[in-house]
């Protein structure tokens, strides 16, 4: 049974959409509604301007979402020669190193559905000059996005996990990147990972059409309580600066993530999307 209500309105400095909030009884039957609305979202893409430019998120909860959309009938809804794919962050490991995201979209989606291996644009987080590495991506994105007027590369779609800490993408609790208002993509080594990482930067997340955030389990509770009905504090909860000023922001969450929130939804229809 999907309940559907509108988180409570934070006070924001600037406006920003009221994101939408579907809370499903598990991950399986929320991965289903967030492949649903990648499949209308990506539909009105193509529609509008004939391309769909997505960023994959990584980690492990998308797999049960890749899944569904590398399976009919939401497989077959989505014209894949049109989509152009990307990532929001990647490790800095091999593409064939099991913590690779790239490797985790490619198994469970990538070679499942058709989209053409020019349009799979993998992040080269392993790579030996990663400043010039960060820049070549940002340049493909200027490349192959349409850009907003204020010249920002614009996705249609950008999908998003959480972090225990409240983390998303690879934009950590107090990291400087953070505070980036220049660059669409940085590299860095996370001190507390001691692992490098490349990531999508909040001004090009936060120019994206949508943003869907698809969050699972009940350790992420205090973290999805902290972004949607915690105080405002980006810097120390990073999911919170993404407030994308002409798009929309969706969390598709399961009731264990959604177990410290005092929002009840009401059961207004999902918002397909449409
Ligand atoms: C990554 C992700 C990261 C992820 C969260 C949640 O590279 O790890 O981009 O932001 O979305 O850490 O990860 P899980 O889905 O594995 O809990």
């Amino acid at each position: 049974m999907t309940q559907v209500g509108r988180a409570p309105r934070r006070e924001p400095a600037e406006p920003s959409p009221v994101p939408d909030l579907a809370i499903l009884p598990d991950l399986a039957s929320a991965a289903q509604v967030a492949a649903d609305r990648v499949a209308s979202r990506c539909a009105r893409a193509i529609e509008a301007r004939g391309e769909c430019a997505i960023a994959l998120a990584g980690g492990d909860t998308p797999r049960a979402l890749y899944g569904y959309l590398a399976t009919p009938p939401t497989r077959d809804r989505i014209a894949w020669g049109r989509v152009r794919i990307f990532w929001g962050d990647e490790r800095g490991v091999a593409p064939e190193d099991p913590r690779s995201n790239f490797r985790m979209a490619q198994e469970t989606l990538l070679s499942r559905v058709p989209v053409p291996a020019d349009r799979i644009h993998r992040m080269p987080a392993d790579h030996p000059d990663l400043e010039a590495a960060a820049e070549a991506y940002a340049a493909l994105l200027r490349e192959h996005l349409p850009a907003a007027p204020d010249g920002w590369p614009r996705f249609d779609l950008v999908l998003l996990g959480l972090g225990e800490d409240a983390h998303t993408a690879s934009l950590f609790p107090g990291s400087p990147v953070l505070e980036e208002t220049r660059r669409a993509v940085v590299a860095y080594t996370v001190p507390h990972l001691g692992m490098s990482r490349m990531t999508l930067t909040l001004p090009v997340l936060n120019h994206a059409g949508e943003v869907l955030f698809l969050v699972s389990g009940a350790q992420k509770a205090q973290a999805l309580w902290a972004v949607l009905e915690g105080p405002r504090d980006p810097d120390r909860v990073p999911a919170q600066g993404i407030r994308p000023a002409g798009g929309r922001v969706v969390w598709v969450v399961d009731a264990a993530a959604a177990s410290s929130l005092a929002v009840k939804p009401s059961t207004t229809p999902t918002p397909g999307g449409r």
